[in-house]
């Protein structure tokens, strides 16, 4: 019922804002609808006025798009008659889809939508940290922002590790999404991309909200400070024995199946072998969970209800 209603707000912000433009705000204010009235509203009104263009980064693995297949299908479900749009952030990337038409990156997607006579749009990123793939996507939102025949209003929800509070809720989500075989001694880590924006915070800031559950579970990087040797170092001074590892990113892709499950000698599976810790693969990416989609979700929803 609680989840019926958050869907039901999540609709009357949607409504909201892609009908705010033949709504007289006097009248409206008098007689305004139940959530659950807009809700019936939104569910009568042409499926194609609901846009939402999905944004992830892209993969080379045709595998990892599991994930991306995963979080369409759950928008669907929760926001049914919203129309859903992709693009990818990384140029290098887009290729032609099954049905020989090319990904579109977010620049095209949205000029191609104000084309088409879009006026309203929410942008689901699917970025794990608000770094530098996340705040280019805003810059680039905002600059398709008011232009002549074009996007009235864009709204980019956040991205899954926006500010503490995600943070305090992903941590137990996290957790959550490891197999049920970890026995009570070995350890869990999470390996997320890194980089040298100043989101770098974000990954120290999750390995303190994952102390508070277990202080068995560790945060590296591919890229940047936290690294296998730390990592490694840290277990060590914990006794740890086994772990279980697991990517912190959208997709298990190239970094996912290189850089942590590679057999090659410098891949985190390799290092902690070769530290005496002995290695369990995790290797999914979290949009194959439910409910760190959910999450994704709930950002999408927040962003509206900001607006209004
Ligand atoms: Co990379």
């Amino acid at each position: 019922m609680k989840k019926f209603f958050v869907a039901c707000r999540f609709f009357f912000c949607l409504s909201l804002v892609l009908f705010s433009a033949t709504a007289r705000p006097a009248a409206a204010a008098e007689a305004a609808p139940s959530a659950f009235e807009a809700a019936a509203n939104a569910e009568a009104a042409p499926a194609a006025e609901k846009h939402v263009l999905i944004v992830a980064f892209g993969t080379s693995f045709q595998k990892a798009g599991i994930s991306y297949a995963n979080v369409e299908k759950q928008l669907l479900a929760s926001c049914p008659g919203v129309k859903t749009h992709w693009a990818f952030s990384a140029h290098s990337l887009l290729k032609s889809g099954p049905d020989g038409e090319r990904m579109l990156s977010p620049q095209e997607a949205l000029a191609r939508l104000a084309t088409e006579g879009v006026k309203e749009l929410a942008v689901l990123s699917l970025h794990v940290i608000p770094g530098a793939e996340y705040s280019g996507l805003e810059q680039t939102a905002r600059a398709f922002e008011g232009l002549p025949k074009g996007l009235e209003k864009v709204t980019v929800s956040p991205p899954l590790l926006a500010d503490a509070e995600s943070l305090a809720e992903v941590a137990p989500l996290l957790l959550k999404s490891l197999p049920e075989a970890r026995g009570a001694q070995e350890a869990a880590l999470f390996v997320g991309h890194g980089t040298h924006h100043a989101a770098a915070l974000c990954y120290p800031a999750l390995q303190y909200y994952l102390g508070l559950l277990d202080d068995r579970a560790f945060v590296g990087t591919v890229e940047g400070d936290m690294g296998p040797e730390r990592v490694l170092a840290a277990m060590k001074a914990k006794g740890v024995k086994k772990v279980w590892l697991a990517p912190l990113m959208t997709v298990a892709g190239d970094h996912a199946a290189n850089d942590l499950f590679g057999s090659d000698a410098g891949s985190w599976k390799s290092l902690l072998t070769a530290g005496g810790i002995a290695v369990e693969t995790v290797p999914k990416g979290l949009g194959e969970y439910p409910f760190i989609v959910e999450q994704w979700l709930k950002g999408l929803k927040k962003a509206f209800l900001k607006e209004k």
